[in-house]
Order: structure tokens, then sequence, then C-alpha cells
């Protein structure tokens, strides 16, 4: 299979030994993000507990988790021409900040470099950010897991009470982080177009339940 030479080099930068966790942590140990090794690793945790509790493949959230944040490797200046070169639909709300397009890279090197073949979590991979409609119960709980477990200093404003509504419903928690970059969302970069699909597609379904 043709594999473009930046992922043959990232494929070629370490042996693999077939263990997920060790890989994802060892793979971006190696290329200077510990950080994110960390947060990557907790993130999947987080992935595999929430599955288990709302009935999702825990070990599909492990491995979306683990492989999230995978592209950090490629700094934000190069990653539209990375996402130009792997014949990415590139949006114009990532052209302009292309911070957003990550979740679309860890897409592709979860798949080509760390060979993951389950469409679901590359999927999950894929909207980890922005989430989008519809969503499956995998993408809701990496995207959630990510949120619980940010990668920012000190605790997440809307964390006590996402947690206190993911008593009701794994919805409820997700639509907590949506209403909150949802109230923000004239001080953002920008607003990206499957953040606002997942927006209005979780206040529909949330009333509908209500009703
Ligand atoms: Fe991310
Ligand atoms: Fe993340």
């Amino acid at each position: 299979m043709y594999l473009h030479p930046l992922l043959q080099q990232m494929k070629s930068s370490m042996t693999f030994s077939g263990d997920l966790e060790e890989d994802v942590s060892s793979f971006l140990r190696l290329h200077n993000h510990p950080h994110t090794a960390e947060h990557c690793l907790k993130v999947g945790y987080e992935a595999g507990r929430l599955a288990a509790r709302f009935g999702c493949d825990a070990d599909q959230a492990r491995a979306a988790g683990f492989l999230h944040d995978i592209s950090a490797i490629i700094p934000n200046n190069q990653r539209i021409d990375a996402a130009r070169e792997w014949n990415l639909d590139i949006l114009p709300e990532e052209e302009s900040f292309p911070m957003i397009i990550h979740q679309k890279l860890s897409r592709v090197i979860a798949e080509q470099v760390f060979g993951v073949e389950l469409t679901p979590v590359l999927e999950a991979i894929e909207c980890h950010t922005t989430l989008k409609a519809p969503s499956t119960l995998l993408d809701k709980i990496v995207f959630i897991a990510d949120k619980i477990e940010w990668d920012q200093s000190g605790q997440p404003p809307y964390l006590a009470e996402l947690l206190s509504q993911l008593d009701i419903s794994l919805e409820h928690g997700v639509y907590v982080y949506i209403e909150y970059l949802w109230s923000r969302r004239e001080h953002l970069k920008v607003v990206h177009p499957w953040l606002i699909d997942a927006h209005t597609d979780l206040v529909t379904s949330l009333r509908l339940r209500r009703d």
C-alpha cells in the first residue's frame, strides 16, 4: 500500500510493539510530546470507563482515546499542508484555524501508522474536538472523555456541571460542554460547522425526550 512519505517516516521512526497504549506513549514521547502522551492515555482510560458505564465497547473507546491527539506531532503551521497532501476535505474554518483539523489528521495516522481498521474508532477520533451529527455512542464518549481530561491547567469551568449531568445521561453531559462552547461562540476563533450540527442535533433530541 502506498504511504505518504510523512506517514512512512512516522511508521519507521520506531518499532511498534502491538500494544496500543505503550506504542502511543512511546511514539508521542519520541516525537517530543510527553504532555500529549499523558493526556492521550488519560483520555483513553476515561473513555474506557465511560464506555463500560454507558454500554459501549470499552476496548474501542480506549483505543480511540489513546489515539485521538496523535497528530500533535505535526506543528500547527504544517497541518493544512499535510491535510492537503493526504487528500482530506478542508473546510474554510479549518483553513483559517488549523488547530481544529488535528482531529482529521489523527484519524489518518491512527489508520495508516498504527494500523487501526475499525471505522467506528476512526470516526470517533475524527470528530473528538467538534462532535458532529448524527453521532454514535462511541463518538460522544470519546468527545466527552477529552473534555473531562482536558489538556490545560486547572479544572475545566464546566466540569462539575458536566459530571452531574452525566448522572442523568451521556447526552445531558455532552450538552453541558456544547452549551458552554455555544455560549462563548462569539469569542471562538471559528465555529466549526460540525459543532453547529452537533448542537442542533442535541438540542432537538433532548427536547424530544422531554416532550
Ligand atoms: Fe484534540
Ligand atoms: Fe485531547
